[in-house]
């Protein structure tokens, strides 16, 4: 299993259990057509399976069909059948519904439609003559003659497969729609939020150098266990990021940039992916390992929030503010006060500074200053050493604590009206409890005065405080969950 995956793609974990036992049987007994002919459609059954395969492979390794996401969503996807995991998806925004009304059909092109939703995907190959999976798992439409007019390799979702090239004209995006990885003229790097760079790789002229005016790079995960970045077409890589397997032969590769924005690596070993490569290898160095105005400590300790009065909680520490990717710009001002307060902490710093933008100022107050009155700006970081002054365009996400003094942030964080709505739901519940055991105090002394009125029962015999130590901890527990559950929000 690959690791961390998509919540759309969790939600058919339950699923995959009961699809091994039933389906997988079917889906290479009954015959899935290895061919797509004009005049071919297809619709989505309405029972329960996760994957319904409308093409299959020569090998069976791979089928393309409509996998289930979020319950009552589809993908048209190309699905590795032995894992179940999605390597192609037509259409990685935009999922089309679950209904009878979603059509695939080939005319030419192959078209998936729901009028629902009004998703709309097409190769847009008027003449294709039909479709074919290769057992690279590559999906072509081919035209009267055999050649391919359009490939499923031209447009990656979020895995790059063994031999698939990677051009500067695609991108791969995480299947949170988070992160991309994208190739600039000399580089390969991964981005938050499209623009933000957090990792990049220069290649390092292992066999071969990079030079102006030769063309764009690509990159290709090479069966021989690396990711190389090439310019020329005479195969001699520009560079060469190792596997854990280089040179040693193992079944199949593939590339994915993960929902944390890690990209890793994955062999096939026969029943399961095994990891390996990961681009980024300290924890702290993946742009939200502790969620938004989270601090990252290296070496252990784990995940706080720089806001050293918060507790920390998965997800990060002030969910709110960064909710949403609102800007400050449209809420500042409104009767004269400003959207947001401001929290320090010394002994800050940005996980990736060297990618970072900055200016030099003379004191903090200055680096500051140039952030306070930007309002497309949520932070500043400053070295009093170098006088480097970092701007953050983004809500802030985490940070990482090193713990020296002459580096100190400044973070706005946006002011929300759920913040105070969470304290008064908190109240709300602490009053509800407390009238609520009230009132079964009150109810409990009733009704134990009347039968003890009734039977006879000495005072002595009822000192347990049982059943006040139980609702004390239901009680609690109310509470706690009603902070969770706003955390989780
Ligand atoms: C195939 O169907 C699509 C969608 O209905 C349409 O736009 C396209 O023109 C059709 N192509 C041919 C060759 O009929
Ligand atoms: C795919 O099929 C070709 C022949 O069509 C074969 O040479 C090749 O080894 C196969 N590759 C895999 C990964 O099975
Ligand atoms: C992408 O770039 C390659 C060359 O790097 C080119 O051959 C191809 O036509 C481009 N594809 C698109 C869709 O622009
Ligand atoms: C990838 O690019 C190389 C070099 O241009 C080419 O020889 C190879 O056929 C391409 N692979 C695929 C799957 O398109
Ligand atoms: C493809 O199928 C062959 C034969 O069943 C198997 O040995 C191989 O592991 C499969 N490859 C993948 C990537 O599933
Ligand atoms: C939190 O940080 C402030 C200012 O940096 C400091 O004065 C305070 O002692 C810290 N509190 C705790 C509990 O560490
Ligand atoms: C505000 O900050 C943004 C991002 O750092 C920058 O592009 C813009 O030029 C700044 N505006 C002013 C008025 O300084
Ligand atoms: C930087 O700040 C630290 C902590 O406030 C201070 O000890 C140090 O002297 C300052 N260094 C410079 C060069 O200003």
């Amino acid at each position: 299993m690959l690791q961390t995956r998509h919540p759309q793609f969790l939600a058919i974990i339950p699923f995959l259990f009961l699809y091994t036992l039933t389906c997988s049987e079917t889906a290479t007994t009954t015959s899935i057509p290895q061919e797509l002919h004009i005049g071919f459609s297809a619709t989505a059954e309405s029972s329960t399976t996760p994957f319904q395969a409308v093409l299959s492979d020569h090998s069976g390794n791979f089928s393309l069909g409509f996998l289930r996401v979020n319950q009552n969503q589809l993908a048209l996807a190309v699905l590795h059948v032995a894992s179940s995991e999605p390597f192609w998806v037509a259409n990685p925004t935009h999922a089309a519904s679950w209904s009878d009304t979603t059509r695939l059909f080939f005319n030419g092109s192959l078209v998936l439609s729901d009028p629902e939703t009004r998703v709309s995907w097409s190769t847009a190959t008027n003449n294709g003559d039909r479709v074919v999976l290769l057992n690279t798992s590559n999906l072509q439409v081919h035209d009267k003659g055999g050649t391919p007019l359009w490939q499923s390799f031209h447009f990656p979702a979020n895995t790059l497969v063994q031999d698939q090239n990677f051009t500067s004209n695609m991108t791969l995006l995480s299947s949170n729609g988070i992160y991309s990885m994208r190739l600039g003229n000399d580089f390969m790097g991964l981005y938050e939020n499209h623009d933000s760079l957090y990792w990049k790789r220069t290649p390092l002229g292992a066999k071969a150098e990079v030079k102006e005016g030769q063309g764009p790079i690509y990159a290709r995960v090479n069966p021989e266990g690396y990711l190389g970045m090439y310019q020329t077409s005479d195969e001699k890589p520009a560079d060469v990021q190792k596997f854990n397997t280089f040179q040693l032969t193992s079944s199949f590769l593939l590339l994915r940039l993960e929902p944390d924005g890690n990209l890793k690596g994955y062999y096939w070993d026969g029943s399961r992916w095994m990891l390996n490569y990961q681009a980024i290898t300290e924890a702290c160095e993946l742009p939200r390992s502790c969620g938004s105005y989270g601090l990252c400590t290296p070496g252990g300790s784990g995940c706080s929030c720089l806001d050293n009065r918060t507790r920390f909680e998965p997800g990060g520490c002030f969910n709110d503010a960064s909710s949403g990717d609102a800007d400050l710009c449209s809420s500042e001002g409104i009767g004269g006060k400003s959207s947001y307060w401001v929290l320090r902490r010394t002994g800050v710093e940005a996980a990736h500074k060297e990618l970072l933008r900055h200016v030099t100022t003379s004191s903090l107050a200055e680096c500051e200053g140039l952030c306070q009155n930007n309002c497309s700006c949520w932070g500043a970081l400053y070295s009093n050493e170098t006088g480097f002054c970092y701007l953050l365009e983004y809500t802030i996400q985490t940070l990482l604590g090193t713990g020296d003094g002459s580096k100190v942030g400044y973070f706005k964080v946006k002011k929300e009206e759920r913040r105070t709505k969470r304290v008064w739901i908190r109240v709300g519940v602490v009053v509800t409890v407390l009238v609520g055991v009230g009132v079964i105090i009150i109810g409990v002394g009733f009704c134990v005065t009347r039968w003890k009125k009734k039977r006879g029962v000495k005072e002595e015999d009822w000192g347990s405080p049982g059943p006040y130590k139980n609702l004390e901890s239901a009680s609690f527990r109310s509470i706690e969950m009603s902070n969770s559950n706003s955390a989780n929000e």
